[in-house]
């Protein structure tokens, strides 16, 4: 009986950290809605193509400016990559908060998300696509992105 209710605690601890990191990683579904704010120039997932701005499959972990199908990047936001390794949570979040904040010359117009929950669900709905457009696990691609 005690070893029971240990392995439930452990169950139930197990889930509750699960689900606290989850939280924390925002929801890649509710982030699909708010990539319908990108699709005017973005494409993502199977098959994307550039358009106004570049697709942006397997972004997260990227070298921000790097080849995207030959996509060509504005001279200020080249030279503003030049030094970045990768996109991760945290250039994101400054990206998408006000472009026109971090490269004042950006060819992206876009006036940026203002709330916290829709820059977390964007992020993670973009970490959900590898380079070739399939599905892969958002938060192994954050965690991995971070590092780098
Ligand atoms: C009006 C068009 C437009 C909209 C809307 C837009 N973008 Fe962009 N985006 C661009 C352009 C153009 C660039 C290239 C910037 C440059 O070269 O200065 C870009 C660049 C980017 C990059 C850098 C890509 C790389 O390879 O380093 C990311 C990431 C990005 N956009 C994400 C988003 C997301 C996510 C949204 C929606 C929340 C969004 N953009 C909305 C046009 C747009």
């Amino acid at each position: 009986m005690r070893i029971i209710t240990l392995v439930l605690a452990g169950a139930a601890l197990g889930y509750a950290v699960g689900a606290a990191s989850a939280q924390e990683m925002g929801d890649p579904a509710a982030g699909e809605k708010i990539f319908n704010k990108c699709k005017a120039c973005h494409a993502i997932g199977e098959g994307a193509k550039n358009r106004i701005g570049p697709e942006l499959n397997g972004i997260v972990g990227d070298k921000p400016g790097a080849d995207r199908g030959g996509y060509k990047f504005s001279k200020g936001f080249q030279d503003w990559a030049a030094d970045k390794t990768a996109w991760n949570e945290t250039l994101l979040t400054q990206w998408l908060t006000n472009p026109r904040a971090v490269v004042k010359t950006t060819k992206m117009a876009f006036p940026g998300l203002k709330k916290d929950a829709d820059l977390k669900n964007v992020i993670a709905y973009l970490a959900s696509f590898d380079a070739k457009g399939g599905k892969q696990d958002p938060a192994a691609a954050l965690k991995a992105a971070a590092s780098k």
